[in-house]
């Protein structure tokens, strides 16, 4: 009569101790293949993810240190004439904008770059005949795309973070512009309609500024600014 408890191994045959073991030996195996099939995709997947943000241009500076960038930078509204802006000069000012900080990473800045010359004469009318748009090389227009703004914050960040972070890209570029040699300016003065019509946006893409970029036709005079005593308080 077989013992109530303890192991049945009594009635176990040699053959299936064999099968056993082969089973518990097949099942190790293939766990420690898909162990390391997985270890070995991510590795793949981190070496394309690395080559895909080399490929993607970075914003390599100038020569200037960042204060000397940020004080001397000016608005330049005359530009070298015939002097063209390579693409990758152009590229370079984008690669500064988007690393500019954004309201939850959302990103929502868009940029049309406006190379077309009737274009730019249609964006310099848009902007009430400021001229200076048409005459430089390339206008870059930053615009927001409001839907993902409002889809990640509501009314806030359709009617304040859209803002706030396309204004930092905005900055970035004119520094980065400044430190490349060179100019350009923030205009804002501009009819969005018309903007929006001559570069065919659908109504959630709302253009805030208007960038003309260009090689500067002389140094113009940097306006001077308040006192910091004028505009800050100490709260102590
Ligand atoms: C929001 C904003 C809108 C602006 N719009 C215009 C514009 O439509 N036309 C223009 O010539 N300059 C425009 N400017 C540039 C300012 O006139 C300029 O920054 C200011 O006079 C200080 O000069 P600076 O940039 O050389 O330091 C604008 C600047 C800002 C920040």
């Amino acid at each position: 009569m077989p013992a109530p408890f303890g192991p049945k191994s009594a009635t176990v045959s040699p053959s299936s101790i064999k099968k056993e073991r082969f089973f518990k030996s097949f099942l190790l195996s293939t766990s420690t293949v898909k162990f390391f099939t997985s270890k070995i995709l991510a590795i793949i997947i981190i070496i394309i993810e690395r080559k895909v943000i080399r490929k993607q241009k970075v914003y390599q500076g100038g020569k200037m240190e960042l204060f000397e960038v940020i004080k001397k930078r000016r608005s330049v509204r005359r530009f070298e004439k015939g002097k063209e802006v390579g693409r990758d000069l152009v590229e370079k000012l984008l690669a500064a904008g988007v690393e500019a900080p954004t309201a939850g990473n959302l990103q929502v800045w868009r940029f049309f770059v406006v190379l077309n010359p009737e274009l730019k004469k249609a964006l310099a009318r848009a902007a009430y005949y400021q001229e200076f748009v048409a005459d430089a090389p390339v206008a870059i227009v930053v615009a927001a795309d409001l839907n993902q703004a409002s889809k990640g914050y509501g009314e806030r960040g359709k009617n304040v973070y859209a803002l706030q972070d396309t204004a930092a890209a905005i900055e970035n570029i004119l520094l980065a512009a400044y430190d490349l040699g060179l100019g350009s300016c923030w205009v804002g003065a501009f009819d969005e309609i018309s903007v929006s019509e001559v570069l065919g946006l659908p109504s959630h893409i709302r253009p805030l500024a208007i960038l003309p970029i260009g090689f500067p036709a002389g140094e113009g005079r940097k306006p001077p600014r308040k006192l910091l005593s004028e505009v800050v308080s100490w709260l102590t």
